[in-house]
């Protein structure tokens, strides 16, 4: 009904617009008044994290890319080696797992059947598994050693994009944590960045204020056939996220790509008038990174590419070759998917609707997938 949308017209809508709130509230108790992380919750003892020698990663669809996102924050604040694997992979590839090894199983719902196979086959291997979930007392959580709840709230539309957002913000505490508990390098870093991750929220707010021109955009290409994403670093699985919203929702051909990798095929694709969404890291900090993808901007758009840049509040150097400019907040690098995605969001749900799609209830698609 109406009243249960909040008065959006999709739920989808409702729970973009809840993202703010969302963020804030998987924060909430978390953080202790001296900017430390207190995870007690997890039920790993801090003794049981400092013998970790692997962190594996499980999911499916857009849980996935929150996985992905993760392994750049576990391998940077905590040095210990992580891979991402699509849970329908995973056990059927004989992985290679034991007591020191983490996996961490990342749902929304709880009861995909993937990712639940994936986690059985971990613990059979004595491996402790981890689950960031967003529905209390599901199986998946049910089945770990330990849980961190995301604390969306439900999730009505099929796709996915308040519980993206809080899987990325637990990511971040269990990296921090862990990064925590061990202590590395990186202290200094790290509570500068649970500062950051403390006011994020308001970014994100600030994001959803200026969607009005990403809509009109979206309305614009409602006729094409094919969007392309490119991105680096944590700006690729944004990519790949933003690809899948697409696809899902304006039934497009959508693919996501390393921008990096161009040159190594998908620059073949490019054509006159085909829109490329690209994710542009900071200026600051990894500055090499930034420098590379303005240039693969400018190679494609001297192919003919519509660029549609999205780049931080203060990048002059994209100006030039971007023929459609989104802007975002500026970020710590590894924080930037929590305000780059939210307007990949927006666009494919315009799309959707200009191309007459049901943005709650796509075509061939369930809420949550409970076969194999
Ligand atoms: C996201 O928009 C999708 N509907 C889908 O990829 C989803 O993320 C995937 O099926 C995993 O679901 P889960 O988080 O409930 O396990």
């Amino acid at each position: 009904s109406a009243a249960e949308k909040g008065g959006y017209d999709y739920f989808m809508l409702k729970e973009i617009a809840e993202q703010p709130k969302a963020v804030a509230d998987t924060l909430l108790g978390r953080i202790d008044a001296a900017g430390s992380l207190c995870l007690d919750e997890l039920r790993i003892s801090a003794a049981e994290l400092r013998e970790v020698d692997k962190v594996v990663i499980v999911a499916c669809g857009t849980a996935f890319h929150a996985g992905l996102i993760a392994k750049y924050a576990i391998e940077h604040w905590t040095r210990i080696p992580c891979e991402v694997e699509l849970a329908s992979e995973f056990r059927y590839r004989d992985p290679i797992l034991d007591s020191r090894s983490l996996v961490v199983a990342i749902s929304q719902s709880g009861e995909t059947m993937d990712t639940l196979m994936a986690l059985r086959h971990a613990r059979e291997q004595g491996s402790r598994v981890l689950a960031i979930c967003n529905t209390n007392g599901s199986t998946i959580p049910r089945e770990s050693d330990a849980v961190l709840y995301t604390h969306a709230g439900p999730e009505v539309a099929v796709a996915s994009t308040k519980a993206f957002l809080t899987q990325l913000v637990a990511c971040y505490l269990v990296a921090l944590y862990l990064g925590q508990v061990r202590g590395t390098k990186w202290g200094d870093e790290i509570g500068a960045v649970i500062r950051d991750l403390s006011k994020i929220s308001h970014e994100v707010e600030r994001v959803l204020e200026t969607m009005e021109p990403v809509r009109e955009l979206a309305r614009s290409l409602a006729g094409k056939n094919t969007v392309l994403f490119l991105g680096r670093h944590v700006g690729y699985p944004v990519a790949l996220e933003g690809a899948l919203k697409l696809k899902e929702l304006a039934y497009m051909h959508a693919e996501g790509f390393a921008a990096g990798e161009l040159k190594h095929g998908p620059i073949a694709l490019i054509e006159e008038d085909l829109p490329v969404v690209v994710v542009v890291p900071s200026p600051r900090g990894r500055s090499v990174l930034h420098d590379k993808i303005v240039s693969n901007i400018q190679e494609i758009r001297a192919r003919g590419a519509r660029t549609i840049v999205i780049a931080e509040e203060g990048d002059e150097t994209v100006v030039p070759y971007a023929d459609h400019l989104i802007r975002i907040p500026a970020t710590p690098t590894l924080l930037q998917p929590l305000v780059a995605t939210v307007p990949l969001q927006v666009f494919a749900c315009e799309l959707a609707t200009a191309r007459g799609n049901e943005v709650d209830q796509p075509r061939n698609l369930a809420k949550s997938v409970t076969v194999e």
